[in-house]
């Protein structure tokens, strides 16, 4: 049966470029979304710029620009920057837009209706000097715990403390400078703490979804349970979803000067960039049916899932606040989270003092190939929530030896004779040889892995296969056969059949190495390859065409 999936990535801070650690949740995602759809399946697949919020109000006013202005330029850079690495979304809008607008509104007024909205007065500090409220990051002082001058609001870097902005000592405002106040104001809350949330997010957190699955991950399950305590305990706070003007985002309706908190609107823009999806799409002609998959009843009876691919750090947001506010708006809940771990260079966090934060685009200025990272990436991911390391060395030893020296080389040492002494046709490939690639296909070995997000699992099986095809081209060697008289049958027969594997590992890699395939694919002369049907060996007589060199190796100085 055909799935239909909506998949989304974690929408990227609209105030910052996109770096090769946010890529490790991007290319995860869109390895599986391509495998899905080589299955078979239907799938759309979106993402947008997290817009709002106070530093982006700030980065703009420090550039001398509107919001919109700064949002829309980064929006353009985020997207030269996923489209450089094949990340290939159906659509990248933004939280700053109508669609987006529109779902804040229609899910606040049904939480509102549904009395999960509560105002209450708290206390912050506020600016004086910029007239603002401060957010948590925004006021510095000397860390309570051991003294230490210039922390943040929230906890401290040099002793790892975490308080409250108002236990800071001298505090002042890292806007203006000024020593905040305190001041007094109503703000906006989500009553998480219902027992109507509360339970329902108990039922969510343990159950599977519609295709059975289970909706988190082991860790991530391990974490609700400590958010969500022991039965019949109730430890979840209510959610403060608004804040004052001077604010960037979407004004409360029936509140003046009070604005939705940017992470309130921040995963509705999942559903915003696919109803944008769908009216880019009516306009070509093609219908999509929103509501089968926001709709939560229409949902149900359509069978359609939802997937959000998130880091770990936002987890708390999406398994949450998210599933609830959706339940308690009559809207189709997550199927399912993908949770991906944090990128460390050489085991630790990406530093730029250490040179190790490294830009998305600078990777791409110095003409690195982006498939050597996505390959690289999908090695060492095994759908679980660990922390990702990336060693410059490994990488390149991964990338020449298992792509240039095992994958390539099965094609550069086979297809020259094809040209040159058969005239580009392929001669009968032998079967028997071909024995564990038509099992390792019947039996799904490499696709059950992919499904699994154990990318680790489904590279390490290709590269055996991968090994199985050198093994046959050095025991056969065609270059000795072409040489020999009265072998030229034997020739054709070798060098076809290590094309047939080699097409075989093309189409392993596909998900990952989606550039490299379509080049292969022009090379062997056949249609974009999926994953259905039986395993069949390229047939005798199809012509080929010349062979061109695939893939460089890395060489350290790039
Ligand atoms: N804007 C929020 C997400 C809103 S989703 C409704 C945000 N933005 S972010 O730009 O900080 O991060 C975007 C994604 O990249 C998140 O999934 C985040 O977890 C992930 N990562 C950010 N830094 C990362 C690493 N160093 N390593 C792996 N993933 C990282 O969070
Ligand atoms: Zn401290």
């Amino acid at each position: 049966m055909s799935r239909k999936l909506l998949v989304t990535n974690a929408l990227p801070y609209a105030n910052g470029d996109i770096h090769l650690g946010h890529l490790v949740g991007y290319i995860q995602a869109d390895i599986w979304v391509r495998f899905q759809r080589m299955r078979g399946h239907s799938v759309h697949y979106v993402c947008a710029d997290d817009t709002h919020g106070t530093p982006v109000m700030l980065r703009a006013e420090k550039e001398g620009l509107t919001p919109e202005q700064l949002i829309e330029r980064v929006h353009g850079e985020h997207l030269r920057d996923f489209t450089a690495f094949g990340v290939a979304f159906d659509n990248y809008h933004s939280t700053h837009s109508v669609e987006n607008r529109f779902y804040a509104e229609d899910i606040y007024g049904k939480l509102k209706s549904g009395g999960l909205i509560d105002t209450r007065s708290i206390e912050q500090y506020y600016d004086p000097v910029k007239e603002m409220f401060l957010p948590d990051r925004f006021i510095k002082g000397e860390c309570p715990k051991c003294g230490a001058a210039d922390q943040y609001g929230d906890n401290c870097e040099a002793c790892g403390a975490a308080y409250a902005p108002t236990e800071l000592k001298n505090p002042y405002s890292a806007v203006s400078g000024a020593k905040p106040v305190l001041k007094t104001s109503e703000h906006y809350f989500f009553r998480l703490s219902d027992e109507r949330a509360v339970a329902f997010l108990r039922e969510w957190t343990r159950g599977t979804n519609a295709a059975g699955e289970r909706r988190l991950q082991a860790e991530a399950a391990n974490k609700m349970k400590e958010w969500l305590g022991e039965e019949g305990e109730n430890k979840l706070s209510d959610w403060d979803i608004s804040r004052d003007a001077p604010y960037f985002g979407f004004e409360i309706p029936g509140a003046p000067g009070k604005y939705f908190y940017v992470w309130l609107d921040a995963p509705i823009g999942y559903l915003a960039s696919f109803r944008n999806l769908a009216a880019k799409r009516a306009a070509a002609g093609e219908h999509i049916a929103v509501e089968d998959y926001t709709d939560a009843s229409r949902a149900a009876a359509a069978g359609t899932e939802m997937v959000h691919f998130i880091g770990k750090d936002i987890l708390y947001f999406h398994a949450l606040f998210w599933p609830a506010m959706l339940k308690f708006a009559g809207y189709a809940t997550p199927s399912r989270l993908c949770v991906n771990g944090f990128l460390t260079v050489d085991g630790a966090k990406m530093s730029k003092s250490r040179g190790t934060f490294i830009t998305a685009h600078s990777y791409i200025a110095q003409k690195l190939n982006p498939e050597w990272l996505r390959y690289y990436f999908a090695g060492k991911s095994n759908g679980t929530m660990e922390d990702v390391d990336l060693n410059l060395d490994d990488m390149i030893a991964k990338v020449n030896s298992d792509l240039v020296g095992k994958f390539v080389n099965i094609a550069s040492r086979c297809a020259g004779f094809i040209g040159k002494r058969f005239d580009g046709r392929l001669g009968e490939a032998d079967a028997a040889a071909c024995a564990e690639f038509a099992t390792a296909w019947a039996e799904g070995r490499v696709a059950n892995a992919y499904e699994e997000r154990d990318y680790g699992r489904a590279l390490r099986e290709i590269m055996r296969l991968a090994d199985l095809a050198n093994q046959y081209v050095n025991d056969h060697k065609p270059w000795e056969l072409a040489k020999q008289e009265g072998q030229e049958a034997r020739l054709h027969a070798v060098c076809s059949t290590a094309l047939t594997m080699f097409r075989d590992l093309t189409r392993y890699l596909k998900p990952v190495l989606p550039a490299l395939a379509a080049q292969v694919e022009a090379f062997l002369a056949i249609p974009a390859m999926d994953w259905q049907g039986d395993w069949a060996p390229l047939p005798a007589g199809h012509a080929i065409q010349a062979y061109s060199h695939l893939m460089t190796r890395v060489e350290r100085k790039q």
